[in-house]
Formats: C-alpha cells, sequence, structure tokens
C-alpha cells in the first residue's frame, strides 16, 4: 500500500488552544480511542480515522490502559498505526485507574500499579514515552502524595511530558493542586472531566479550581455518547453504539423518552439545523465556548462521523441568543 501523504496546510485547518498555563497546545477537537475504534476487526476504520484526524490538524489521541474491547486493545491498534505518523507531531496520553489485571497491584491508585501499568501501555504502543500520563479516577485509600508523586516520579523518568488527572471533582482537584504545590512536583496541566450539555456538575465544581489552577479542562463524552447527534432520534440503530447492547440499549433508549430527554434533544436539533449546523457540531460548539475548555475530546466509529465533528470548528462561535435558546431548551 502506498504511504499516505499527510497534507501540508493540516495545521491551518483547526485552531490550537493553550492548555492552561502550560506550553502545550491541543487541537479544539482531539479523538479517543475508548470504544469502536480499537476493537478486533475495527483496525481498518481506525487507520482511517487517525489518519483524517491528521489530516485536519487533530493532534491529538487519547488512550487509556483498559481501552478496547478487551481492554489494552486500543493502545495495540494505535500503535501499529502511530509507526506511520510522525510521532514529534503528535500528543498520545494515557492513563491508569480503572481494573486491569487481577489482585490488589492492578488497579486504582498506587505507586506499584501506575508504574506497572505505564510500562505495559508503553510496550503496546511502541513508544518510549507518552505526552500525557493521567491518573483516571481518584483512589479513595491510596494517600493522594503517593499516586501524585509517582506522576512526578513518571514525568521526571522521561516516561510522560505531562501529568494531569480525570474523574477527581472540584475538591479532590483541589487538594491534589495543593499536595503538588507543598512539595514542588510537576504540576497538573489538563484535567480530563466529563462534560457535555446533559452533564454539567463541572462548570461548577470544577471549572472554578483549574481555571485559578491554571490547568486545562478536555471535556470527554462531549456528545454523551450519541445522544447529542441526530444518531438516535429515529429508534434505535442496530449499528450504533446502543443498539449493539441490544435490550439494555433498547431500556436506554425508553428511559430517555419517559424523562424527556429525546424532546430537548430533537428541540436542539432544530435549533442546530436552523443554524446551518448539525446538533454534534453544535454541542461541540457549545462546549468551546469557555476558555478553560481546551479541546472536546469525541469518539466516533467512522470517517464519516468525524469529518463532520470536526468541521464544527470552522463555524463561527454559538450567538448570546443562540446560547440563551440552548439554555431555554435545556432548562425546560
Ligand atoms: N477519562 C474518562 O474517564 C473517560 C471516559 C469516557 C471517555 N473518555 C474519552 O473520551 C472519548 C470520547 O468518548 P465517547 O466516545 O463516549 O464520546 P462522544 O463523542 O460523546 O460519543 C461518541 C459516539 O457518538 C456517536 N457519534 C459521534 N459523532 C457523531 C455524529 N457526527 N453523528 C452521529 N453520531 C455520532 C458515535 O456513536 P456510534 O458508535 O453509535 O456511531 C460515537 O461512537 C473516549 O474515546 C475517551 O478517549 C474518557
Amino acid at each position: 500500500m502506498e504511504p499516505h501523504v499527510f497534507p501540508k496546510d493540516r495545521y491551518a485547518r483547526i485552531p490550537y488552544r493553550r492548555c492552561g498555563n502550560s506550553g502545550l497546545k491541543l487541537p479544539a477537537v482531539s479523538l479517543g480511542f475508548w470504544q469502536s475504534l480499537g476493537e478486533p476487526g475495527h483496525e481498518d476504520v481506525c487507520r482511517a480515522c487517525c489518519y483524517e484526524a491528521f489530516d485536519h490538524g487533530v493532534t491529538h489521541f487519547d488512550l487509556a490502559n483498559n481501552y478496547g474491547p478487551p481492554p489494552g486493545n486500543s493502545e495495540l491498534v494505535v500503535g501499529k498505526i502511530l509507526c506511520d505518523m510522525p510521532r514529534d507531531e503528535l500528543i498520545v496520553s494515557t492513563k491508569a485507574g480503572y481494573t486491569m489485571w487481577p489482585g490488589p497491584y492492578g488497579d486504582w491508585g498506587s505507586k506499584k500499579y501506575l508504574v506497572a501499568s505505564l510500562d505495559q501501555s508503553l510496550r503496546r504502543l511502541g513508544l518510549d514515552y507518552v505526552d500525557i500520563f493521567y491518573h483516571h479516577r481518584p483512589d479513595p485509600d491510596t494517600p493522594l502524595e503517593e499516586t501524585l508523586g509517582t506522576l512526578d516520579l513518571i514525568v521526571r523518568q522521561g516516561k510522560a511530558l505531562y501529568a494531569g488527572v480525570s474523574n477527581y471533582n472540584g475538591q479532590q482537584f483541589q487538594a491534589a493542586v495543593e499536595t503538588i504545590r507543598a512539595h514542588d512536583w510537576t504540576p497538573l496541566v489538563i484535567h480530563q472531566a466529563r462534560y457535555h450539555m446533559l452533564a454539567r456538575g463541572v462548570e461548577s465544581d470544577l471549572m472554578p479550581h483549574t481555571r485559578a489552577a491554571g490547568t486545562g479542562i478536555i471535556a470527554f463524552c462531549p456528545l454523551a455518547q450519541g445522544i447529542l447527534t441526530d444518531r438516535y432520534l429515529d429508534g434505535l440503530p442496530p449499528d450504533s453504539r446502543q443498539g449493539r447492547r441490544g435490550q439494555a440499549g433498547r431500556d436506554w433508549h425508553q428511559k430517555l423518552q419517559a424523562d424527556g430527554t429525546w424532546e430537548k434533544v430533537r428541540k436542539l436539533n432544530a435549533l442546530a439545523a436552523g443554524r446551518g449546523l448539525t446538533l454534534a457540531q453544535m454541542t461541540l460548539l457549545w462546549l468551546l465556548r469557555h476558555e478553560n475548555v481546551v479541546s472536546v475530546l469525541i469518539g466516533v466509529s467512522g470517517v464519516e462521523q468525524l469529518r463532520e465533528n470536526i468541521s464544527a470548528v470552522q463555524a463561527p462561535p454559538l450567538t448570546a441568543n443562540e446560547l440563551a435558546e440552548i439554555e431555554t431548551i435545556l432548562g425546560g
């Protein structure tokens, strides 16, 4: 096969935003490999998505030790693709914090687990270092000093360039920042948080702390796993993320019907259409209205979705009127 040629104008195709007070810039849209793309049998579509993303200046690929399924498979699949891409032009992240192997050393936030997990991730990815290493979720039992001291160690060893946390609430994040300052450890440049129109807790709980600390937020599941797109408006497509769950997916769809979510999504969809946008695009623009949101971390099951989502950044920002209309729909 002919090697893929990445267009020379790729860096003009997307804006880059500074991650908090750090020197790291991320594309406004980043690509994650939690589901779909990292599954066995999806290698070709994964490669096509990596190339399509980078063609459009999407330099940031997000992974975790447990992404696949099975856990670890996304790193294996993406690792094979990264060999054919310019490493120094990419920001590759991975994480540890969820169950990876049996016993007391394969989960949460101990030094033993984090160090072993990152070494495994680097082997799967075929890399000497990742750009960002995250602690994936707070650990109620391990002292914060141990987890954060390990992130510092990993950066000093050169196995990661930057450190971040994910799923820490405002109070936990603030405690982490104070612990790091007290020890003069590597700062947290990024917080990976669930944030979309239907899950807005971070606005009041986390953002005041990340702003004050000079830490950027990258918003994961920005499309609410597909709810905030036109994917489910005509029912449950069998090939969709939820459709593939069978009865569990049907129950999920009915629950969102009963609690009025689909009605809101329909109204949002109409508002987006009136503006010449798809709902997915309007949703991403809505998140990017915050300066503290450095990037929206999307998932896709194919190149068409990726193209549609990335092109959101070409549209002008949402107006005050449009933002107010969205608030009315969400509040209603
Ligand atoms: N830190 C954490 O704890 C954590 C947790 C979850 C995720 N993440 C990160 O966030 C990334 C994104 O998560 P996510 O995949 O749930 O994000 P998402 O962007 O909210 O949802 C992605 C899904 O939405 C559907 N979709 C995307 N674009 C679409 C479009 N234009 N039109 C119609 N449907 C569209 C696709 O569903 P179909 O598959 O049905 O086509 C796709 O798989 C992950 O890959 C991971 O990197 C982090």
